[in-house]
């Protein structure tokens, strides 16, 4: 079985998110969608909130494919839940040049700790290509509409003044 982990912080999951997912998911048998629970950036929801808002995400946009796609907090390496569930590929989302050095370094260094796990990277679609969870929170902070940008479970929690609209930084992405 060809399983992938798709690692993130997730905060929130955006409609780029679950472009890449959805691409994902028809081009492996089960994906792991992985979010991590002590993000070096410090002003994330907690990753329960996480996890639980990208599952409501997925039943709302995936249809018949969501029975193949799992969602996990973790905590370490991304390589060791890799090894823990036998997973080879990584998938990563790219939305421009921008993002490309950090990625490579990224998965480089994945590749160094765990030769068996490949990254495999999914272009962001071009409707998504500007998009961030970072844009979005200070968006929602600031009243602007989300709506276009995130699925409806994000939007529930956004506008229902979660910790993020309310006083917490945004994350850096
Ligand atoms: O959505 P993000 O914040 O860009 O995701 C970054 C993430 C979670 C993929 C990355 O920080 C990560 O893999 N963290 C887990 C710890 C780890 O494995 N670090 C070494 C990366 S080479």
């Amino acid at each position: 079985m060809r399983i992938a982990v798709y690692p993130g912080s997730f905060d929130p999951i955006t409609n780029g998110h679950v472009d890449v997912l959805r691409r994902a998911v028809a081009a492996f048998d089960r994906v792991v969608v992985a979010v991590l629970v002590n993000p070096r950036k410090a002003t994330v929801d907690p990753a329960d909130e996480r996890v639980e808002t990208i599952r409501a995400s997925i039943a709302e946009t995936l249809g018949e494919d969501r029975d193949r796609i799992e969602v996990v907090a973790f905590d370490g390496l991304t390589v060791d839940l890799c090894r823990r569930i036998g997973a080879r590929w990584l998938i990563r989302g790219l939305r421009a040049v921008a993002d490309f050095e950090a990625e490579l370094q990224m998965a480089h260094m994945n590749r160094k700790m765990a030769p068996e796990v490949d990254t495999v990277f999914f272009m962001t679609a071009l409707e998504h290509a500007y998009l961030s969870s970072s844009l979005v929170r200070e968006i929602a902070r600031f009243g602007g509409d989300v709506a276009p940008l995130v699925p409806t479970a994000v939007l529930a929690r956004l506008t229902a003044g979660g910790p993020g609209v309310t006083g917490r930084r945004p994350a850096e992405d």
